[in-house]
This record gives structure tokens, sequence and C-alpha cells, in this order.
């Protein structure tokens, strides 16, 4: 290799400079960081949802750091001594005595406890919603099956992280919810009291217990997160990112914005937003004041206690379960939460992870597809989503069936009856509606292609008729019929909407730009990318490395 020289064309002559090629002469990373930099991402409001969920983890990272200088996992029994008067003098672990200084002696304590839990909840609320849109959008078809396993994986992980961390403050609630993670262990057929020793050492509620989910806590399963989003990341990165069709955009390229500076300008943006929203939520709207509960008592149970949101439909599925305990010859007895809390859970799961499988068994689909779907163009798909929505639901709501019962004054018995009534009657009915609407939709794009738009103006005709003017969208053949087939874009339903044949006027709460420019800018490039806009090609030379073989087959990245 020829050596580079200060003086040699193109040499940089800044410090700045100087010291990248330094580092670049000892390392090579230039070119990896600038094909990294060159990455093309394409630009869709739901491709921000993954985004939230990762800006969620780091915050939950950062507050959780904070959190763990003043934290005790201990369960060793003090009396209280701190500046809450109410607990004052009162028996309690340590992990709670430690968790009511948080909340009062430590500078900044209470608001790091509650942004920590506000974002714990809206990570889990982001991974589902960003979940929906993988499963409604088709990305999860191949060459993407294994992202979406990890996706579950995550899922998974977070809703553990979740009731671990719930645990450790060892109150009242949280130590009602140890109480039930004891049962539902418990009731694991043969192996249920061998798990529950392993787990607790011994009897519930032990003096081990909330030492070792704080480390599962703040170990192993962040650890393992943070393993599993980088493995994420990475392939969706090599894989490239899906877009939904659209002018200029085919299975064998990315339309979009370069990482850098478009897309990691925008990225920062939305980092500081979820910040924000978390920060602002954990500093004005209070969450779980564990002072109010007092300490754990096994023998107090406060009514209308519930976990956190996303634990909430299993309570639901337990409360909604009959009461089927099924005794086995030989003094065997699976007890009926067996069912509602682990079987259920399992059966959901692994449905969910082996989706894309089940789903290319059944299409016969094996093709790779880097173009997402609209919802409408995959009516059955889309209806079992919905489907399996309501089903979820029913169940989240009946864990909290009593509050329900409560607050509207009806019997918590019809609740319950309501509850395995809508389990059963409700998903097949939003199946019916959610299909009939798809193809509604469909067919009412399919009726703009073919007759345009409605324009709002009536004609008469020399005979009579009163018929609506309609502006086509494209050519029209002798019978005044559009031409243009129908390829699962957004078609254009308003007049002088230009649908996905125009990028969308920029501006946030009002336009930044005027309509006319933007089409007379498109016009002059005659395609249907904006300045802005890049695109990643793969087979005319190198705008971009690593593009998507014309035959479909999997991203390759070439080295240069
Ligand atoms: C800790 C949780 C998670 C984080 C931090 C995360 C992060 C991300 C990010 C930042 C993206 C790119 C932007 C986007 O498409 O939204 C992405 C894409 C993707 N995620 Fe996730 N995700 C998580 C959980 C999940 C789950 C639960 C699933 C599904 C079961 C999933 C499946 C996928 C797939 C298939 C892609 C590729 C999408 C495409 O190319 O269009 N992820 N994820």
């Amino acid at each position: 290799m020829a050596a580079r020289t200060a003086t040699a064309p193109g040499a940089p002559t800044t410090k700045l400079g100087k010291a990248a090629l330094e580092i670049d002469d000892r390392l090579i990373v230039a070119g990896p960081v600038r094909r990294t930099l060159n990455k093309v991402f394409p630009d869709h409001w739901s491709f921000l949802l993954g985004e939230i969920a990762l800006y969620c983890f780091i915050i939950l990272l950062l507050s959780g750091t904070y959190l763990t200088f003043f934290f005790q996992a201990s369960m060793t029994e003090v009396v209280y001594d701190g500046s809450y008067d109410p607990l004052r003098g009162l028996d309690m672990s340590i992990a709670y005595a430690s968790t009511l200084d948080i909340s009062f002696d430590v500078r900044g304590g209470l608001f790091m406890r509650q942004l920590h839990h506000w974002a714990a909840l809206l990570f889990v609320a982001s991974i589902i919603v960003h979940l929906l849109r993988i499963f409604f959008t088709g990305a999860f078809r191949r060459p993407r099956e294994t992202n979406w396993l990890i996706g579950v994986a995550l899922m998974v992980l977070a809703l553990l992280e979740g009731a671990t961390g719930y645990t450790l403050p060892d109150d009242l609630l949280s130590g009602t919810g140890l109480r039930i993670i004891s049962a539902i262990i418990l009731a694991i057929p043969v192996i249920g009291t061998w798990a529950h020793w392993a787990v607790f050492n011994g009897d519930f509620v032990g003096t081990e217990i909330i030492g070792r989910f704080y480390i599962v806590h703040v170990l192993l399963i962040p650890a393992i997160l943070l393993a599993l989003i980088a493995a994420h990341l990475l392939i969706l990165v090599k894989q490239k990112h899906t877009q939904f069709p659209g002018p200029g955009r085919t299975e064998h390229n990315v339309v979009g914005n370069r990482l850098f500076p478009t897309f990691a300008g925008k990225a920062t943006g939305l980092l500081f937003v979820v910040f924000g929203v978390c920060a602002a939520l954990g500093g004005l709207v209070q969450i779980n004041p564990v002072w109010l509960w007092g300490p754990y008592n096994p023998a107090m149970v406060s009514a209308a206690s519930q976990p956190d949101w996303y634990v909430m439909f299993l309570d639901g599925s337990t409360r909604l379960f009959p009461a089927w305990d099924i005794n086995l010859p030989g003094d065997y007895t699976i007890p009926a939460l067996f069912w509602p809390t682990l079987v259920l859970p399992g059966i959901l799961f692994t449905l969910l992870a082996l989706y894309p499988m089940i789903e290319r068994k059944l299409t016969g689909d094996t093709a790779s597809h880097h173009l997402l779907q609209r919802p409408r163009d995959v009516p059955v798909r889309t209806s079992l989503g919905t489907m399996a929505i309501t089903f979820y639901l029913v169940l989240l709501i009946s864990g909290g069936n009593d509050v329900v019962a409560d607050k509207f004054d009806i019997s918590l018995n019809a609740m319950t009856w309501a509850g395995r009534i809508g389990l059963v009657v409700l998903p097949p009915i939003v199946y019916v509606i959610t299909y009939r609407i798809c193809l509604g939709l469909q067919q009412h794009d399919r009726e703009v292609l073919e007759h345009g738009i409605e324009t709002g103006v009536i004609r008469r005709l020399p005979h009579g008729e009163f018929i609506e003017v309609h502006q086509p969208l494209g050519p029209v053949d002798e019978h005044g019929h559009g031409q243009l087939a129908y390829g699962g874009a957004p078609v254009p339903k308003r007049m002088n909407h230009a649908g996905a044949a125009r990028r969308a006027i920029r501006g946030f709460f009002s336009p930044v730009e005027s309509p006319s420019a933007v089409e007379l800018e498109q016009q002059a490039e005659g395609r249907g990318l904006s300045a802005g806009e890049s695109r990643e090609l793969t087979t005319s030379g190198r705008p971009s490395e690593g593009g998507r073989p014309s035959d479909g087959g999997r991203p390759q990245d070439p080295r240069d």
C-alpha cells in the first residue's frame, strides 16, 4: 500500500483531519464508517416506534444505574427511622426502607424512581406497538424472521424485567404480586414445589428472593436485552429497512434519508422528545407511591391491587378461568392457576414467535420481501391481528374487573361472565368486521384508480341526468376508465391531493412550504423523490455498497 504523506493530493490539512488519518492508518475504519453514515433509511412515522423502544431502554439504563447507588436489596428487618413520619418506628425490610429513603431523603431520588417507572411502562408499550406495526405491514416476512424471533424474545424479557423490578421495593403491593408469582410456580405440575424451592430458597417468602430478583433485574436481563438489541439493530442494518410501496420504490432499492446527517438529526431529536416526555411524567405525575402502601405483610392484601398494565392480561386470564383443579390418581393435583398463567401465555408467545413460519407455510410465500404491505391488502392477516388484539384487550380489562365493577356499580360476577363470553365471542366478530373493512378500503382504492377522484363538481347532462365530475389519476381508455393498476400504495382520494406520488408537504402543525413549490421541485426532478431523499441502488454502479440482488435474494454487503 502506498504510504500517505502530508503532500499527497487530498491529504488532510487540519489537525483534526490529520488525527483522523492517523487513527485510520491504525484501525482502518474510514471505509466502514463512511458506508454506515451513508446508509439510507426510509422515512415513515411508524419506523420511529422501534426507536422509541430503544430510547426508553437507554433512559431505563441511566435512571436504573442512579437507583442502584441507593437501593439495598436486603430482606433483613429494620425499624424505619427516615423522614416519612407516618411509617417511622415500623418494622420493614431494608429494601423497603431504602426505597423510602430514595423517595424522601435522596436528592432527585423520587424523580429518578418515577422516571424509571414511567420509562418502563412506555418501553413495553412501544415494544408492543412496534410489534404491531411489524405484524400488520408484513415486515417479518423473509428475510426478517430472525429479527422477529429476536423481537419476541426482547418482548418477553422486557415483561420479566418489569415484573422483577416491580417486586424490588418490597411494599404491600409488590409483595402481593410476589405472592402470586410464588403461587404460579407452585402450580407447575410435578416440579412446582422443587421449582419454588429453587427460586425462593424454601417457602414463601424467605430471605433471599429480593436479592435474587435484584441481580436478575439489574444484571442478567439487562445484559441479555443489550446483546439482543445490538443483534436486532445489526441485522436491521445488514438487511436494510423495509419501505412502503410508492413511486421510485422497488424491492431492490431503499428510498429515504442518509444516516448522516438527516436521519441522525431526526433520531437525536426523537431521543430528546422521548427523554423529555418521560422526564415530564417522572417529575409531574405520581407513580407507585410506595409509602402509601406500607411494608409487605402477608396477612394484608388491599382491594384493587393491580399489576403494571403489561401484566394485567395475565391477571385477567386468571380471573376469568374457572376454578378447575384437576385431581389425578396418586394424590397429584394440577391447580387451575396453571392454565391461565403458564399454559395460556406459553401458547400465545409460541404462536406469536412462530407466526412468520406459519404464514409462510399456509400461503406458500417463500420469496424475500423488502416492500411492505398495507394492512388492507392482506385482509386475513390484518383480521387475525385485530382478533388477537381483541382477545388481549378482553383479558386486560378483566385484569381490572373489580375496579370496573366498583366504579360502575356492576356486579363482579357479571363482569367475570362478560369477560368469559367476550373472550370467546368478540374476537371472531372483530375478525369478520376487519375483513370487510379491508375489502371495502381496497375496493375504494380500485374505484378511485378506475374512475378518478370525486371532485364535488356536479354536471347536468343534456338528457337531464346529473353526474359528478371525476378527476382521473392518469391516462384513461376510450370509456374514460383509468389505466393505473392497483399497486398496494396509497391512492389519492381528494382533489389535488397527490398521495404517494408526491412527498408530504413539510410542517408539523401547519405547512411551512407551498404545495406549488413542492410540485415544481418534483416536476424538475422528474421522479417521485424529493431533493432531500436519497436512493440506495444496487445494480447500477455504486451509489451504495450492498444493495439487494435483483434475483430477490438477501441483501449483500460487498467490500471495497
Ligand atoms: C427492546 C425491544 C426492541 C427494540 C429496542 C427494537 C428496535 C428496533 C428498531 C430501532 C428498528 C428499526 C426501526 C423500526 O422499524 O421501527 C427495529 C426494526 C425491526 N424490529 Fe424491533 N425492536 C424491539 C422489539 C421488537 C419486537 C418485539 C419485534 C417483533 C416481534 C421486533 C421486530 C423487528 C423487525 C422485524 C424489524 C425490521 C423492520 C423493517 O425492516 O421494516 N422488534 N427494531
